[in-house]
């Protein structure tokens, strides 16, 4: 199989890319495949769901991460760490991704330095699969994302704001679609669904009115087992995987999977 390369975006802040990103990279793993996690935010987030705070400060601080990636020439394969876990490698982020914006508009071809950055990544074969964790912006970062990504996932609240955001990150995908026609968005992830609320419910019957707009069958509920295991460095799959988040989690990576055997 080819290495997939898929994105997680939306320009609404904490709607659960970073937690998607990182559970859904140990769902796959534990379904036997190989996992590179990006993290492309300066939040550090995706980061520090593998590492402690040290360490992620330690890679944020060194010459190989995603901002000296992107802005260094660094090579991508001296920015990748081994985590703790068989399958799933993470090429950290830095806190100086916080000017990266005004960095890559100085450079030439600026929308696909993350493309040609990890081609030869994408092209060892060594990865099934490389995840991009998107920052809640949609700017030239979030652009070179997509331009590098053969798929995108976009999570989504469950909340009315939560939907009020999506139009512009449809938009942004056509605007994408001029330099990476072959984009596709493989779906929407509802997330953070809070069962006592029926709100979710109205969610998805909005989302399921959007023409050509898959929508995830499985929805991740508010768990606190996720914040648990953030707390302890670790995506939730793995800290717990008996929780009904793993489970969820696990079901949308065999989704993941069968869309993108296709
Ligand atoms: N299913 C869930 N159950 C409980 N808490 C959750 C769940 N999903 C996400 N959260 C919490 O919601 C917050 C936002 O989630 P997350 O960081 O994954 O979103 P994000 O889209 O990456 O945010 P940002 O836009 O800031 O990058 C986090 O504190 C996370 O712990
Ligand atoms: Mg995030």
């Amino acid at each position: 199989m080819d290495t997939k390369v898929i994105a997680f975006a939306n320009n609404k802040g904490g709607s659960g890319k970073s937690t998607g990103c990182s559970c859904i990279a140990a769902a796959l793993s534990r379904q036997g495949k190989r996992v590179l996690c990006v993290d492309g935010d300066m939040q550090l987030n995706l980061t520090l769901s593998f590492f402690d705070e040290e360490r992620a400060f330690e890679f944020a601080k060194s010459a190989f991460n995603t901002y000296t990636l992107l802005t260094k020439d660094a090579a991508a394969r001296d920015c990748i760490r081994r985590t703790e876990y068989e399958n799933v490698d993470v090429l950290p982020s830095s806190t100086l991704m916080s000017g990266v914006e005004y960095e890559l508009f100085a450079k030439w071809q600026r929308e696909t330095i993350l493309k040609r950055a990890l081609a030869e990544v994408k092209d060892s074969g060594d990865y099934d699969y490389i995840l991009l964790d998107a920052p809640p912006t949609l700017g030239c970062l979030v652009m070179n994302m997509l331009v590098c990504a053969d798929h995108l996932i976009i999570p989504l609240e469950a909340s009315p704001w939560g939907l009020f955001g999506l139009a512009n990150m449809f938009d942004f995908v056509e605007n994408v679609k001029g330099i990476n026609p072959e984009l596709t968005v493989l779906g929407v992830l509802v997330t953070k669904v809070d069962t006592r609320k029926n709100y979710f419910k109205q969610t998805i019957d909005d989302l399921g009115k959007l023409e050509n707009v898959h929508v995830f069958g499985e929805v991740i509920r508010l768990d606190s087992a996720k914040e648990w295991a953030q707390d302890n460095s670790k995506p939730v799959v793995f800290y717990r995987p008996s929780s009904r988040a793993s489970k969820e989690f696990e079901t949308v990576a065999r989704e993941i999977v069968a869309l993108t055997s296709k």
